[in-house]
């Protein structure tokens, strides 16, 4: 990242633009959840299951509840009811774990929350869920790492909605496997993996009569205020829910989880401000995780690399009460051009906590598994990878038969061959060297979809010369903040400094999820129609105010530029800041408001809408002393226009770390004995982090989309992820010989 001003355009949209947060960050000024102080605060610590797989017998809290400071040690009988919240409309009364806690005493995972205590102080209130005595009737926990589809319905209900079991099926895959001259059939498979936000889930809950406030590290405050008046019995406009800053998601934090409904349970009870902040072992119990998939693909291909038939065969583990759907078909049925498909998935319960998006759902182990496949036919056929998915680049979307709103993967292609010098690759194993290692070099593709939330925003004109821009979403370090200033210094024409954000409470307009890499796009629309709403009632004003220079004027001789009201036949500079315009009217502001549709969930969409990409990577290895590491990665992604190029770049190589993490370290490991997840702390459970980074090179095409809004932007928090592991595999291939097909790659593997 660099400081140098961003002299390359005039219009905001399209600058590099340093976050118009990051001081607040840096100086320690921004309040994350946990930040906020309430006087009379009192402290949660939940009691976490020791068991997977049984019932609570007893729950002997005598010793606790006498502790100093202990306020209560709150369980099934005594902390009142909470009820299920039910999904609707989008995404409200959406919970991943659809049961509340302290429902019944059965325990379904390890770490499962079986009591709380609440004290004055968090040593306290740990003291005392430490004494908590608990008997249980145990049985063994399944988490049997093999996978195989639990029997069940054709059409399965999952978290938001019915999936067919065949989830895309065209041809006669069978039969045009079984005569391909060339065939790969391989079985990939992907850990649990946990999602390590920095900032920990954590929740203040403030009842005031019948109002609930809630500070909530999420990264979606809107359904969180829908579980939440559910679960209470509250009317939604009871509920506020804050999220000003957080630290990172990934995924976790969409929607709520049971933690949340405690604190607030609690605070009722007691009528205090109640926090709970979890610790970072139950961040690998209770919050979600991606869930272990185990992929078969069947690829048939001509000898000269055209796909007959590809057959893509799933089964993901999940928890015995979740509905998660990980979707790692998702980009299967389109991303190659073949007459024969066919894609199915299964579920396997095992007693585990509930599953969760996890940046890229589905697509993330799904592209692993394709591109994997993809690059060991390319190996098999001895044609060039780049070669082989240009050979099958299709035309329309041949999955759902219609074309797609913009895609460029060939120009992706040719841009990050280029870059990387792609055509010095020598295919045999161990061909090539550098220094004393041998390198290896693999590539894949990446994509992602597209498409827009409903979103409301608001935008403000003040007498000060300012303007301020509101959504109820949230920033969780992407760069949102930044995005809705830059969105309305476009259309208001102030610079960035004079434009005010509020994001993160559920008291602005309805916003959108920070999620599924749609927040962007989905804001677009909203924040410019605000915009103009609002520049339309400023010369409404203009034109009615007396004295004003525009009085009787028509608002077709009006323009509205930079800031300014101005007589179109003059031209700006004879036209007055809106600033005076409010003055002379005695107004302090003038507000607009604007929505955006919702795309995403479209049954019937007129354009398939995603992002397209490829990573190159290269890996050196050293046999001698068994030393792997990604060295080098160039990586081109078509998201659409780019609004803020350094934030957006930022998201791609924070992506491609990830990816080397899940490549290389990534996996949480469940103990079959008692069924926790025994690598639960940031020692144990590896993630790369900015030691491992090796120079990342990123590049995007920049078409705009504009089936997406009139910017043209798509997203990009996720896309980056894609594929990186694939091609990590494939160049750890090409260096080693050894074909890992299960991750992470293991120094075990290659001594092998
Ligand atoms: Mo992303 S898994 O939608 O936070």
């Amino acid at each position: 990242m660099s400081a140098t001003p961003d002299t390359s355009t005039t219009s905001p949209i399209g600058r590099s633009t340093p976050r118009v947060d990051g001081p607040l960050k840096v100086s320690g000024k921004a309040q994350y959840t946990s930040d906020f102080h309430f006087p009379g605060t009192l402290y949660a610590v939940p009691v976490e299951a020791t068991i997977a797989n049984g019932r609570v017998v007893t729950l002997d809290t005598a010793a606790a509840e006498t502790m100093p400071g202990v306020r209560a040690i709150l369980q099934r009988e005594n902390i009142g009811t909470i009820v299920r919240s039910t999904p609707g409309p989008g995404f409200a009364g959406i919970c991943e774990e659809r049961r509340p806690p302290f429902e019944d005493d059965v325990v379904r995972y390890y770490g499962q929350y079986i009591a709380l205590a609440v004290a004055d102080t968090f040593e306290a209130a740990k003291a005392a869920a430490d004494a908590v005595r608990v008997t249980y009737d145990k049985d063994t926990p399944n988490v049997e790492t093999e996978l195989e589809a639990d029997d069940e319905p054709e059409v399965i209900l999952a978290t938001f909605g019915p999936h067919h079991r065949v989830q895309s099926e065209r041809g006669d895959a069978d039969a045009a496997f079984a005569s391909a001259p060339v065939t790969i059939d391989h079985t990939y498979v992907t850990p649990a993996e946990t999602h390590n936000p920095i900032e920990l889930h954590a929740t203040t809950a403030i009842w005031e009569g019948s109002t609930l406030t809630l500070y909530e590290s999420s990264q979606g405050v809107v359904n969180l205020r829908g579980v939440l008046a559910q679960m209470f019995g509250l009317p939604t406009e009871n509920v506020r829910v804050i999220s000003k800053f957080v630290g990172s998601g990934f995924g976790n934090k969409l929607f709520p989880w049971t933690h949340c409904a405690l604190a607030a349970a609690a605070a009722r009870q007691l009528g205090k401000p109640v926090k709970l902040v979890l610790s970072r072992k139950m961040m690998f119990q209770t919050v979600g995780h991606r869930p272990r998939t185990q992929q078969r693909v069947r690829l048939g291909a001509t000898p000269d690399g055209k796909l007959l038939s590809l057959q893509h065969d799933y089964v993901y583990h999940r928890s015995m009460l979740d509905g998660h759907h990980e979707d790692c078909g998702e980009t299967t049925p389109f991303q190659y051009s073949v007459p024969n498909l066919r894609v199915t998935f299964g579920r396997a319960k095992r007693h585990v906590g509930a599953a969760a998006d996890m940046r890229g759902p589905g697509a993330v182990p799904g592209v692993y598994a394709i591109e994997s496949a993809m690059n060991e036919l390319a190996d098999a056929l001895n044609i060039d990878p780049v070669r082989l998915r240009v050979i099958n680049e299709p035309n329309i979307d041949e999955g759902l038969g219609i074309p797609f709103s913009s895609r460029h993967l060939l120009e992706c292609f040719a841009l990050g061959a280029a870059k990387f010098g792609w055509s010095k690759r020598t295919p045999q194993v161990g061909s090539m060297q550098q220094d004393g290692l041998i390198l290896g070099w693999g590539m894949a593709e990446c994509s992602w979809p597209a498409g827009r939330f409903a979103a409301e925003a608001s935008v403000q004109l003040r007498d000060d010369g300012t303007a301020r821009v509101a959504c109820a979403t949230q920033d969780i370090g992407t760069g949102t903040y930044t995005i809705l200033a830059q969105l309305a210094s476009q259309k208001i024409g102030v610079p960035l400094d004079n434009v005010e954000v509020a994001l993160g409470d559920t008291s602005l307009p309805d916003g959108p999820l920070s999620g599924g890499s749609l927040a962007t796009s989905s804001v677009v629309p909203a924040v410019f129609q605000a915009a103009d709403n609002a520049i339309a009632s400023l010369l409404r004003i203009a034109m009615t105010t007396p004295g004003s220079p525009f009085e009787q004027r028509q608002s077709a001789d009006l323009a509205f530029e930079g800031g300014r009201v101005f007589v179109k036949a003059d031209g700006p500079a004879g036209g007055v800041p809106f600033a005076d315009v409010l003055h002379r009217a005695n107004l302090r502001l003038v507000t607009g408001s604007g929505k955006s549709e919702a795309t995403f969930g479209d049954a019937t969409p007129n354009f398939s809408t995603h992002s397209s990409g490829c990573h190159f990577v290269e890996v050196t290895w050293q046999p001698e002393i068994a030393r792997l590491r990604v060295s080098r990665v160039v990586t081109v992604i078509d998201a659409g226009r780019i609004i803020n190029p350094l934030a957006g770049r930022n998201q791609i190589e924070g992506a491609v770390v990830m990816g080397i993490g899940m490549a290389l370290f990534e996996h949480t490991s469940y103990d079959p004995q008692n069924g926790a997840p025994i690598n639960s702390n940031l020692a144990d459970y590896v993630v790369a982090v900015n030691a491992d980074a090796p120079p990342i090179e990123v590049y995007f095409l920049e078409y705009p989309d504009t089936a997406m809004n009139e910017v043209g932007a798509r997203g990009i928090g996720e896309i980056g992820l894609a594929g990186v592991a694939a091609a990590i595999t494939a160049a750890v291939h090409h260096a080693t010989g050894v074909r890992v097909r299960e991750l992470p790659v293991k120094i075990e593997h290659l001594l092998a």
